[in-house]
């Protein structure tokens, strides 16, 4: 049985990596890995394949950054002659991002059968692109593979049948409980200068907050405020940087005193950075969870979450860039009164392990 398994983009690779290891416990399964290249600078991509020690892909589509029509086309080009040559009987895609929707979108024009790892989870906000992925890969794939029980609701009220969803749990959460003691070892803290605790850690790359001058203003006034408090450790995406550089926004920048700006991080020293924050700001889908699972009180700069058990169960709070509401949420936190919640059900380390057994089942006794 020949699975290819699909991943482009830097929030793909540690969903992906708990797959392949477990696939390769069945010798009956021959797992392919195919990157997009939709990520190719070396710390968006290699930097994560050495942490996670994910095999080199087998194919690399080298499809690069464009415009969201240009790249989920080349996608889609180049991927089709993939499963032409290799016929596989299954194909993986996990999470929302571009390669995740035209991989899922070839593989079902030429009828493999998809699975689809963190299916159903809906922001509700269609100028996300990312939600336009969740939906349009939901509704191709066979097998979709749940992280919390608001996606079974998501998915039947788009009139999904149910015997295609499984709630299995969180791979990325797999990936996590595995490294955290690698993560230990990372001299991040060391070689940034920072003390436990005595940190904020900042990521942010989603397009309504860094793609305009107003937007990124309001996130410079957010964030002179908190350095007033506390140092803000911000490893900063590519995505965000040009943005700074063409909006001339650098220098500003530069001048707030505890703002730490560095380079993407791979994945141990970034986790490590989590692990001993005092809280994290975030745009970004996974960090909510992972900070769910770490217990580390989690700021979310947007208006909406397609993670709600992480609201509700966990450890984040959706604050949009309300400049106030912010402030007063960053005191709490530290007067020492931040959110720590509990880890959701089924968060547990073994998801991969229940999608593989799910699939071997369905393939091999069916
Ligand atoms: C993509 C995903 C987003 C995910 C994010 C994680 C989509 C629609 N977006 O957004 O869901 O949260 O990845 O990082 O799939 N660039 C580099 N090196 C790279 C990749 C990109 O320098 O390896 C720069 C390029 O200038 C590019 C810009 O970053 O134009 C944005 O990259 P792109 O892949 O279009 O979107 P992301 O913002 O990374």
């Amino acid at each position: 049985m020949k699975v290819i398994n699909v991943v482009g983009a830097r929030p793909n690779f540690m969903k992906i990596a708990p797959i392949i290891e477990e696939l390769e416990n069945y010798p009956s399964i021959e797992p392919i890995l195919v990157h997009t290249g939709q990520h190719y600078s070396p710390e968006m991509s290699d930097l994560f394949f050495r942490d996670l020690g994910l095999p080199e892909p087998d194919i690399y589509l080298g499809v690069g950054s464009s415009s969201h029509a240009e790249q989920t086309a080349k996608i889609i080009l180049e991927f089709e002659k993939v499963i032409v040559d290799i016929k596989p009987n299954l194909v993986v895609v996990v999470g929302d991002v571009n390669s995740t929707l035209a991989a899922a979108l070839v593989g079902a024009k030429l009828q493999i059968p998809i699975a689809h790892i963190e299916a159903g989870l809906r922001s509700f906000d269609r100028s996300m692109p990312e939600e336009i992925n969740r939906v349009l890969t939901d509704a191709v794939s066979d097998y979709l593979f749940l992280t919390e029980p608001s996606a079974q609701k998501n998915l039947l009220n788009e009139g999904i049948a149910e015997n295609k969803m499984f709630l299995v749990g969180n791979v990325m959460v797999d990936t996590l409980l595995k490294h955290q003691n690698k993560a230990k070892e990372s001299e991040i803290l060391e070689n940034l200068k920072l003390l436990p605790k005595e940190y904020a850690l900042l990521t942010l790359h989603r397009p309504s907050n860094v793609d305009t001058v107003d937007a990124l203003n309001t996130i410079f006034t957010i964030l002179e405020n908190i350095q007033k408090d506390i140092i803000v450790v911000y490893p900063i995406h590519p995505r965000a940087e040009k943005n700074i550089i063409e909006f001339g926004l650098e220098q500003k920048i530069k001048k707030l005193q505890n703002l730490k700006l560095v380079k993407p991080l791979g994945y141990l020293d970034f986790l490590k950075l989590m692990m001993y924050a005092k809280f994290v700001l975030t745009d970004s889908g996974g960090i909510q969870e992972e900070t769910t699972v770490l217990g580390i009180p989690c700021l979310t700069l947007r208006n909406n979450t397609e993670r709600p058990i992480t609201v509700a169960q966990g450890s984040n709070t959706v604050v949009g860039t309300d400049i106030e509401l912010i402030d007063r949420e960053v005191k709490k936190i530290l007067k020492g009164n931040g959110k720590k919640g509990k880890i959701p059900y089924l968060w547990d380390g073994k998801a991969a392990e229940r999608i593989v057994d799910i699939l071997n089942k369905k393939y091999v006794y069916v």
